[in-house]
C-alpha cells in the first residue's frame, strides 16, 4: 500500500467519521490586504482583513495582496476573534516583501501576540517569513500586533490563521512553566522527505515539515500497517498520516537529530513514537547531553509521545540510543517557551482610559498599558503601571479615577490647567515623586499627608493661599518641597524636619521657619500682609491683622498658637470618630469578631507601616500592634485584581465566618479611600518554609514528629475549608509559606479566601483563570482550568514531600532530573526507597509511618485528579502515621 492511498483512505476515514473536524469549525483564515473572499486549493476559505485591522495601507502592486503600515508610530494590531471551544489556538502569520515597493529595501519589525513580544521578523533574511505560536486562550479576542523598529523599514503581512487546537494540547510537561505561550522552531514529520504535510490530512491544520535531515537509514511506507493506532491517550492528536513514516536506523545504535536554535532560551521538545514496525524497539532518549528518557520502548501498534522542556539553550542534539532492536521516531516538534507578561489590572486601564477621556486627545492607548511594550506617557514595572506623566495638556481637575492607579510611584502633571485643590490621590502609598508644578491650584487640600512614600512634592508655579499644612511633616521620606511662586504665607511648620528636607519657598508672600522675619513686610505696601492662624480653611481678613501680630507680644502669639493647635486637635480627632462611627453604623453587619478599622487606627498600628513582614502577590504584610497590645500582621491589598467594594466587603464577610483553630484568623479590616486592608492574627512562629528552609534565624531542625504534626493541623484546616464550611472554600495556593506556625508550634494555614469559593452547593468545578505557585500547581488544574478541591490537594501532596524528603518542589541545583520534586520523588517513595527521606530525620522515624506519609503523598499528586484522595483521606492517613511515630518514639523512651 503506498503512503499517498492510505492519505486518501485517511481522509475519507476523516470525512465519514470524524466529520465535525473536517469541517473547518473555528477556522480563520485572513487574507490581509486582500480585496475579495476566496476558497483556496485546500477547500480553505479566505477572507479579507477590514473586520480585523483598523490602519495599515493595501499594496496592489506586490504578487500576492499584502497590508503595509507605513506610519511607524505604535503598534499595528489586528483583532483576532480566538474561539471558546478550545484551550488553546494555533496562530500562524505569514509576511511577504517580495520588493513590492520596488526599493529593493526588505523591512524588519516585531511582532507582539496579546502582552507579548513574540519574535523579530527580518525579510532580509527571509522572504516570505512565515511565524507560528501556540496561544492558551484566556479571553475571546487576542491581538496580533506589528511594531516597526527603528530604521526597520514598514512592517508588512500577507496572511493570519487562527486554528482550534485539541483541548490540553502541548501543556503535558509543562507544569513547571505556567502560562506560557509557544514559537514553533521545528514541526519534523520524520522519515518522509517529500514536502509538507497539512490540512486536511491534519484536521488542526499544522504545518508538518518534511525531514531535511533525511539519511538513506530510514523506513517509511514499507511496512504494511494493519492496525489502527489508538491515539486516544495523546492530547496532540498528531495526524496518522504524519506517524506513519519514522525514521529508523537499521544498522546503526544512533539516531541523532541536530536542531540549531535561532536564540537562547527555553524550549519545549515533543517526540512521537508509533509502533509501526513489527518488532518493540527500545532506546534511551538523550538531549544535549543528559538522559533524559532511559530505555524507553515503542510498544507495537500503540502511539507514545514523550514530553520535555530544556531552559536556557541554543541549540539541541536528540539522540536516540538504541538497546533493544533500532532507534526510531515518528515526529518531533519544538517550541521556544515564550513568557506572556500579566496584563495589568482592569482597574488601572479603565483608569487610564477615562483619564484618556479626559484630554480630549487620542494618545494611542489600546490593549494593555504595560505590555508588550508601554503606551506613551506610562512606565511600568512588569505588569504594573508606576508612572503617569502627561504635561502641557488641559486636565483642569484631579479626577477621583487618579486614585485607582495605586502602584503608581511617579505622577507628573505640570502644566495641565489643574484649579483647586489638590485632592483624589490620598489612596496612593506607593507615591515617590509628585509634580504638580504650574498649575492653577489653590490650597494643599487635606490629602498629601496620606501619600506615605513621598520623596519630592513640587508644587512650584500653583497660586496656593494659605500656610503650609502641619501634616506634612507626616512625611518622613520627603525631601525635596517646592512651593516656589505661590500665595502662601506664615511660619513653615516645625514639624517639617529641616536636617532632611530641603524646602524651597521664594516667591511667596512670606514664609519662613520664624514668625518674627514677616514682621517687616508691613514696612512693603505693594506686599499683601502675613497671617498667622493654622486654619488652613480660614478666611483671609484684610490688612488689619499686621498691625495686630506685629504690636502682639511673641508670648501672646504662642499662647494663640498653642489654643488653636489645641482646638484644631479636638475637631480633627472628633471628625474622625464620627466618620468611624457612622460608617460601622451603615454597613452594620456581624462581623462576628471581626472589628472594622479606620485608616487611621491602621497607620498608627504599624507605626505608620514601618515594618514590613512579609510580601506577596496581593501587596504587603506589615507588623502592627493594637491598642491593647495584641500583635498583628496587616495586609495592604494593591493587588491587580482589586476587588470592588462590595465584593470586598462579601468576601471579608465570608472570612470572618471562618473561625478554626488551624486557620489563621481574620481580626478585621479597612475599606476606605480605595484600600482594602486586612487584619490578621500575627503567629510569630514565622512559615513552614522558614523553618524547613530559612536563614538561621528561623530554620531549625525539625523532628519527624513534629513534621507529622504540622501536616496533620494544615490538613485539618484545609480540611474546614473543604467541608467544614458552606460556601465550601477552594485554598488555590496551598504551599509551605502559607502554613504558619505560633508559639507553641501548632501550624495554621494562611491566605485563603479572597479568592474563587465555590458558591453552589453542587458544582463540582469551577472555571477560572489558573492561579498557584509553580511547582505547587496540578497539573490537570493547569491544561484544563477547572478547579476543584483536588487542586488542593495535589498542591498540599508537594507540601508533604517536602516534609518527607526536606527540598523545594523546584530546584535549579542538581541534575535534571531531581528539577521537580514531584517526579524526582514519586518513584522512589512509591517503591519505598527511603533513601531521599530528609537527612535530617534519618534514623529516627518508624518506617511504617514514612512509609504511610509517603504514600498519601504520592497518591495527592497523582496527575489524574480523580484518583487522587480527599483531604479528609490524607487527614486520617496522617493522623494514623502520627501515632504510629508516637507510640515508636514513646517505645524508644521506655527502653532507655
Ligand atoms: C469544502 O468545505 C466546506 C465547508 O467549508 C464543505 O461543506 C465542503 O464539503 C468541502 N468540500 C470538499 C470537497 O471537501
Ligand atoms: C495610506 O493610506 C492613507 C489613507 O488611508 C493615505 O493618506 C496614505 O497616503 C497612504 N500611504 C501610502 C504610503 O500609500
Ligand atoms: C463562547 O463564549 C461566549 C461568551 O463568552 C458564549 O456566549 C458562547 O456560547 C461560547 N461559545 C462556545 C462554543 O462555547
Ligand atoms: C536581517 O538579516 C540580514 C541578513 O540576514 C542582516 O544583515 C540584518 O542585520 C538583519 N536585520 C536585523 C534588523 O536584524
Ligand atoms: C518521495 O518521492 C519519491 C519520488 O517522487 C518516491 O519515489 C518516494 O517513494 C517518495 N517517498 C515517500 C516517503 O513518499
Ligand atoms: C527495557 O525495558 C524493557 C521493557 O520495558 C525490559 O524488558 C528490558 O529489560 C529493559 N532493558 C533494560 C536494559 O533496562
Ligand atoms: C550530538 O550528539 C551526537 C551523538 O551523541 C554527537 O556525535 C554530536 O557531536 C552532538 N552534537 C552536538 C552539537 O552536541
Ligand atoms: C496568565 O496570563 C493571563 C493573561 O495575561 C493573566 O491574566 C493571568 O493572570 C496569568 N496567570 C498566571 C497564573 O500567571
Ligand atoms: C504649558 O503648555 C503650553 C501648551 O499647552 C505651552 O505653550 C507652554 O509653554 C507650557 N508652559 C510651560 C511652563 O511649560
Amino acid at each position: 500500500m503506498d503512503v499517498r492511498g492510505l492519505w486518501v483512505g485517511f481522509f475519507l476515514f476523516c470525512s465519514f467519521l470524524i466529520g465535525g473536524f473536517c469541517d473547518q469549525e473555528g477556522f480563520l483564515s485572513i487574507s490581509c490586504g486582500g480585496t475579495t473572499s476566496y476558497v483556496d486549493s485546500l477547500n480553505i476559505s479566505w477572507v479579507t482583513d477590514g473586520e480585523y485591522v483598523s490602519t495599515g495601507n493595501i499594496s496592489s502592486s506586490s504578487s500576492v495582496p499584502i497590508r503595509v503600515f507605513p506610519d511607524s508610530q505604535g503598534r499595528k494590531c489586528y483583532r483576532l476573534p480566538v474561539n471558546n471551544v478550545s484551550s488553546s489556538v494555533l496562530v500562524r502569520a505569514q509576511f511577504q516583501y517580495k520588493n513590492y515597493d520596488g526599493l529593493g529595501k526588505p523591512p524588519a519589525f516585531s511582532v507582539s501576540l496579546g502582552t507579548a513580544i513574540t519574535s523579530t521578523i527580518n525579510l532580509t533574511a527571509n522572504d516570505p517569513w512565515t511565524e507560528e505560536f501556540v496561544w492558551p486562550v484566556s479571553k475571546d479576542t487576542l491581538s496580533f500586533c506589528l511594531l516597526a523598529i527603528p530604521d526597520g523599514g514598514s512592517p508588512v503581512i500577507s496572511s493570519l490563521e487562527v486554528r482550534p487546537l485539541p483541548q490540553g494540547a502541548y501543556a503535558s510537561g509543562m507544569e513547571d512553566f505556567p502560562n506560557k505561550s509557544l514559537r514553533k522552531s521545528y514541526r519534523i514529520n520524520c522519515g518522509y522527505p517529500n514536502g509538507s504535510l497539512r490540512y486536511p490530512l491534519d484536521p488542526y491544520d499544522r504545518i508538518w515539515g518534511a525531514d531535511q535531515n533525511f539519511t538513506p537509514y530510514h523506513v517509511s511506507a514499507g511496512f504494511k500497517i494493519q492496525r489502527r493506532f489508538s491515539l486516544s491517550s495523546i492530547k496532540e492528536d498528531p495526524p496518522a498520516p504524519v506517524l506513519h513514516t519514522a525514521r529508523v536506523l537499521a544498522r546503526r545504535k544512533v539516531l541523532t537529530y541536530n536542531l540549531p536554535l535561532d536564540s537562547l532560551g527555553d524550549y519545549y521538545i515533543v517526540l512521537y513514537f508509533a509502533g509501526i514496525l513489527p518488532v518493540s524497539p527500545s532506546f534511551d532518549v538523550v538531549i544535549n547531553g543528559d538522559v533524559v528518557q532511559s530505555n524507553y520502548t515503542v510498544k507495537l501498534s500503540e502511539v507514545g509521545a514523550l514530553y520535555f522542556t530544556r531552559k536556557e539553550i541554543k541549540s539541541l542534539n536528540i539522540t536516540l540510543k538504541s538497546i533493544s532492536y533500532y532507534p526510531q521516531v515518528n515526529a518531533i516538534e519544538v517550541y521556544k517557551i515564550v513568557d506572556i507578561p500579566s496584563e495589568a489590572s482592569s482597574t488601572t486601564v479603565s483608569a487610564l482610559q477615562v483619564i484618556q477621556q479626559s484630554t480630549g486627545l487620542d494618545l494611542g492607548w489600546q490593549d494593555d498599558p504595560c505590555s508588550p511594550s508601554p503606551w506613551d506617557h506610562i512606565g511600568c514595572e512588569g505588569s504594573i503601571v508606576t508612572s503617569l506623566e502627561l504635561s502641557d495638556i488641559n486636565l483642569r481637575s484631579m479626577s477621583p479615577t487618579f486614585g485607582d492607579l495605586l502602584d503608581l510611584k511617579t505622577l507628573d502633571l505640570h502644566n495641565t490647567s489643574l484649579t483647586g485643590e489638590i485632592q483624589n490621590l490620598g489612596s496612593l502609598q506607593q507615591l515617590e515623586n509628585l509634580n504638580l508644578s504650574f498649575n492653577q491650584l489653590t490650597s494643599f487640600g487635606s490629602e498629601l499627608e496620606n501619600l506615605v512614600s513621598l520623596k519630592i512634592l513640587d508644587l512650584k508655579n500653583n497660586s496656593i493661599q494659605g500656610i503650609v499644612p502641619d501634616s506634612l511633616g507626616e512625611l518622613v521620606d520627603l525631601y525635596l518641597l517646592n512651593l516656589e511662586n505661590n500665595k502662601l504665607q506664615g511660619t513653615l511648620p516645625q514639624s517639617l524636619n529641616k536636617e532632611t528636607l530641603e524646602i524651597r519657598a521664594s516667591g511667596n508672600l512670606c514664609l519662613s521657619f520664624s514668625t518674627m522675619t514677616c514682621n517687616d513686610f508691613s514696612s512693603n505696601p505693594s506686599i499683601e500682609t502675613p497671617q498667622v492662624t493654622i486654619f488652613p480653611k480660614k478666611k483671609h481678613t484684610g490688612p488689619n491683622h499686621v498691625a495686630i501680630i506685629a504690636g502682639a507680644a511673641a508670648g501672646a502669639i504662642l499662647a494663640l498658637l498653642f489654643i488653636s493647635l489645641t482646638a484644631f486637635l479636638l475637631i480633627k480627632k472628633k471628625r474622625t470618630e464620627v466618620t468611624y462611627v457612622s460608617r460601622a453604623a451603615t454597613e452594620m453587619r456581624n462581623w462576628n469578631a471581626a472589628k472594622v478599622f479606620s485608616y487611621k487606627e491602621i497607620k498608627a498600628s504599624t507605626n505608620n507601616f514601618k515594618e514590613v513582614i512579609g510580601r506577596g502577590s496581593f501587596g504587603s504584610v506589615y507588623l502592627g500592634k493594637l491598642p491593647d497590645g495584641k500583635l498583628v500582621a496587616v495586609k495592604v491589598r494593591f493587588d491587580k485584581s482589586q476587588l470592588g467594594v462590595d465584593s470586598f466587603i462579601n468576601e471579608v464577610y465570608l472570612l470572618s465566618r471562618i473561625r478554626h483553630q488551624n486557620l489563621v484568623c481574620l481580626e478585621g479590616f479597612c475599606q476606605e479611600s480605595k484600600q482594602q486592608i486586612l487584619v490578621y492574627e500575627y503567629l510569630p512562629g514565622g512559615s513552614l518554609t522558614d523553618h524547613l528552609y530559612g536563614a538561621n534565624s528561623k530554620k531549625t531542625s525539625l523532628s519527624w514528629i513534629r513534621r507529622l504534626k504540622i501536616a496533620v493541623d494544615a490538613a485539618k484546616g484545609l480540611d474546614y475549608l473543604h467541608n467544614g464550611n458552606e460556601p465550601r472554600i477552594i485554598h488555590r495556593d496551598v504551599k509551605c509559606s502559607n502554613i504558619l506556625l505560633d508559639k507553641e508550634m501548632n501550624a495554621k494555614v494562611c491566605d485563603f479566601g479572597l479568592s474563587k469559593q465555590i458558591t453552589q452547593a453542587d458544582a463540582t468545578h469551577v472555571t477560572t483563570v489558573v492561579k498557584g505557585t509553580a511547582g505547587y500547581l496540578d497539573p490537570e488544574y493547569y491544561s484544563t482550568q477547572q478547579l476543584t478541591e483536588k487542586s488542593d490537594v495535589y498542591s498540599f501532596g508537594v507540601v508533604l514531600l517536602e516534609l518527607i524528603c526536606g527540598r523545594e518542589p523546584l530546584s535549579h541545583s542538581g541534575t535534571p532530573d531531581s528539577f521537580n520534586l514531584v517526579l524526582w520523588a514519586k518513584p522512589y517513595l512509591q517503591a519505598g526507597a527511603f533513601e531521599i527521606v530528609d537527612e535530617s530525620i534519618m534514623g529516627t522515624f518508624e518506617v511504617e509511618s514514612v512509609r504511610k506519609a509517603a504514600l498519601i503523598a504520592v497518591r495527592s499528586v497523582d496527575r489524574d485528579a480523580s484518583q487522587r484522595p480527599t483531604i479528609a483521606e490524607v487527614l486520617a492517613e496522617l493522623k494514623e502515621a502520627y501515632s504510629i511515630q508516637l507510640s515508636y518514639l514513646a517505645s524508644c523512651e521506655y527502653s532507655n
